[in-house]
């Protein structure tokens, strides 16, 4: 059954500065989105305001599944509801390892080992990093490839991935596009991607491009969107929006 991400005049302050000011988003499930955008425009702000971060306050809009409200939900509620957040910079989580977090998430226990291994040999992660706690001592492309080992396991309606592709080698860079790719067919997940690069998107075919300027949606378009940027640059959106 077909869902539908719906995000409407979201706005959001960050350190008593209003950085999303209205934001509209609509995907269903089976559909790849992408964020595109200069620094500071507010993506990872999006994220961190999706997930439920309690230092992103939200001044106004609405976030829904099916109808479904998130925004009144707390972030394990809202991972419950389907919605699963990737970081841009992953947070080190001492004592805890990655199997407890999919546990505590309530993943079928049947063979868990294993399918975490399946998991990690589908973004090229050596297994022994599963036995680490989450995200310590883990290089950056490691801590990745670790998000995209839940993601596969957890299975989410849709996910919001910020800037997976950073730090990653060229051939992790392949292997998780084609993981999200994969995704995007096996169980019709609704993929979010926030990237500055065209790179993730040879393998990871998008539905529609958008591009953030300011906290707003300034520009939507398909996949030759992201070629007119690396061209370009942003300078020709930013007249747009002003
Ligand atoms: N926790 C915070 N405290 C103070 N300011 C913040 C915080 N988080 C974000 N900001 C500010 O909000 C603005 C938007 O930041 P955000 O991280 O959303 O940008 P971004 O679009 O993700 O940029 P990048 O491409 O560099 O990742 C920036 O000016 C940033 O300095
Ligand atoms: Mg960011």
């Amino acid at each position: 059954m077909t869902s539908t991400l719906i995000i409407e005049g979201l706005r959001v302050e960050v350190a008593g500065k209003e950085v999303l000011r209205g934001f509209d988003l609509l995907m269903r499930t089976g559909e790849v989105h992408v964020i595109m955008g200069p620094n500071g425009s507010g993506k990872s702000t999006l994220a961190h305001a999706l997930t439920g971060h309690p230092g992103y306050k939200v001044l106004g809009g609405s976030v829904r599944i099916d109808d479904v409200e998130l925004l009144t939900m707390s972030p394990s509620e809202r991972a419950r509801h389907g919605l699963l957040l990737a970081m841009q910079q992953p947070l080190e989580v001492a004592g805890v390892r990655p199997i407890d977090l999919l546990i505590a998430a309530g993943v079928d226990p049947t063979n868990l080992r294993q399918r975490m291994r399946d998991e990690a040999e589908r973004v090229e992660l050596r297994p022994e990093i599963l036995d680490r706690f989450v995200n310590v001592d883990l290089s950056g492309g490691e801590r990745k490839r670790a998000e995209m080992v839940q993601f596969g396991m957890l299975r989410p309606k849709f996910a919001v991935l910020d800037e997976i592709d950073s730090g990653l080698d060229v051939d992790a860079l392949g292997a998780v596009a084609r993981r999200l790719s994969l995704a995007s067919n096996e169980w019709e997940c609704g993929i979010l991607v926030i990237t500055h690069f065209k790179r993730l998107l040879q393998e990871l075919t998008p539905t529609m491009i958008h591009v953030l300027s300011e906290g707003r949606v300034v520009a939507t378009g398909g996949p030759e969107l992201s070629e007119i940027l690396e061209r370009d640059g942003y300078e020709p959106f930013r007249v747009a929006s002003a």
